[in-house]
C-alpha cells in the first residue's frame, strides 16, 4: 500500500482534478491540446472537441497511453448548430462537464480594407459564439451542482493591434467581457469564469509568423523572458483555473505571455 504524505494530501487537496469532467475545445492542437494534456494528467476525463479526425484521435491516444481518460467528439464550432450538436456529444461521454475551456479559435488576418462579411461572421462564428452557446448550455448546470470552471483563451490582441487584428481581435476582447458576464452570473453558485491571455505562442495557428527567424526574434526580444510561448507554459495556469485553488478567482484575464504585456 502506497502512503499519501503531508505535502502530497495539500497538493492533491488544492490542485487534483480527480473526478472532474472536462470538455476542450481546440483541445487536438496548440494551446489547447496542452491543456487538455495537463487537465487530464492532473485526474480530469478530458472530451476533445475539434473537427479534424486524425490530431484529435492521436490526442486521445497519447493520453489514454498514459493512463489518462480521455476521448475525441467530432464537431464543427462555425455554426450554432455545430455548437449544439458537439456540446451534446462531449456530454454523452463522460456526463456533464465540471470544466469547459474554450481554446478553439480562428485567425484569418486580412487586411481591414479586405475584412468581409464572411471573414467577420466565420471570426466571430467559432471565437465569440461558441464560447457563449457552450456557456449556456453548460453554465447553468454547473451553478446547479455548485461547482464549475470556465476557461477561455482569448489574446494579447483583445488589449491591442497586432498583425492585422480585424475582427480576431474584436472577438477576443468580447471574449474577455464574456468571462466577466458569465462570473457575475455564476459565480455566487461555485462556478469561476475566466481567461487566459497568450502573447505569441508558436503553435499551428501562427506557422506563417514563425517560420520567419527574424520576427520570432523580435517578437522574444518583446518578452521580459526573452523567449516566444510555448503551449506547455499554459499547463499550469490552466490546472490551477481548473482545479479547487481557484475558488476566489473570477472574472479575471491572466497573462502568460512572459511579460510581453507589461514590456
Ligand atoms: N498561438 C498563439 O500565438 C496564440 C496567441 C493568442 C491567442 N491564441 C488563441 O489560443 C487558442 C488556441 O490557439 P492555438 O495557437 O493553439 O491554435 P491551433 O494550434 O491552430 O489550434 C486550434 C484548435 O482549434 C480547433 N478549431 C479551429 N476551428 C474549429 C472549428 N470550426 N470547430 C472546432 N474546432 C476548431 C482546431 O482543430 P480543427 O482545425 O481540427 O477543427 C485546433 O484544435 C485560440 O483561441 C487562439 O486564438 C493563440
Amino acid at each position: 500500500m502506497t502512503s499519501t504524505t503531508p505535502q502530497q494530501g495539500y497538493l492533491t487537496d488544492l490542485f487534483s482534478l480527480d473526478g472532474r469532467v472536462a470538455m476542450v475545445t481546440g483541445g487536438s492542437s496548440g494551446i489547447g491540446r496542452a491543456v487538455a494534456g495537463a487537465l487530464a494528467r492532473a485526474g480530469a476525463s478530458v472530451v476533445v472537441v475539434a473537427r479534424g479526425e486524425e490530431q484529435r484521435t492521436a490526442v486521445v491516444e497519447e493520453l489514454t497511453a498514459d493512463g489518462c481518460r480521455a476521448a475525441g467528439v467530432a464537431g464543427d464550432l462555425g455554426s450554432r448548430a455545430g455548437v449544439r450538436a458537439a456540446a451534446e456529444a462531449a456530454a454523452e461521454v463522460f456526463g456533464e462537464p465540471d470544466i469547459l475551456v474554450n481554446s478553439a479559435g480562428i485567425n484569418l488576418r486580412p487586411p481591414m480594407d479586405e475584412l468581409t462579411e464572411d471573414v467577420w461572421d466565420a471570426t466571430m462564428a467559432v471565437n465569440l459564439e461558441a464560447p457563449f452557446l457552450l456557456g449556456q448550455r453548460f453554465g447553468p448546470g454547473m451553478a446547479e451542482r455548485g461547482f464549475g470552471r470556465i476557461i477561455h483563451i482569448s489574446s494579447q490582441q483583445a488589449h491591442r493591434a497586432f498583425v492585422s487584428s480585424g475582427a480576431y481581435g474584436v472577438s477576443k476582447g468580447a471574449l474577455e467581457s464574456l468571462a466577466r458576464s458569465q462570473a457575475e452570473a455564476w459565480s455566487p453558485y461555485g462556478v469561476t469564469c475566466n481567461t487566459l491571455v497568450p502573447g505569441f505562442v508558436m503553435t499551428p495557428l501562427n506557422a506563417r509568423l514563425s517560420a520567419d527567424p527574424e520576427k520570432v526574434a523580435a517578437l522574444a526580444a518583446r518578452t521580459l523572458t526573452g523567449r516566444n510561448g510555448l503551449a506547455r507554459d499554459f499547463a499550469g495556469a490552466a490546472v490551477f483555473l481548473a482545479s479547487r485553488a481557484s475558488a476566489y478567482v473570477t472574472g479575471q484575464s491572466i497573462h502568460v505571455d512572459g511579460g510581453f504585456s507589461v514590456h
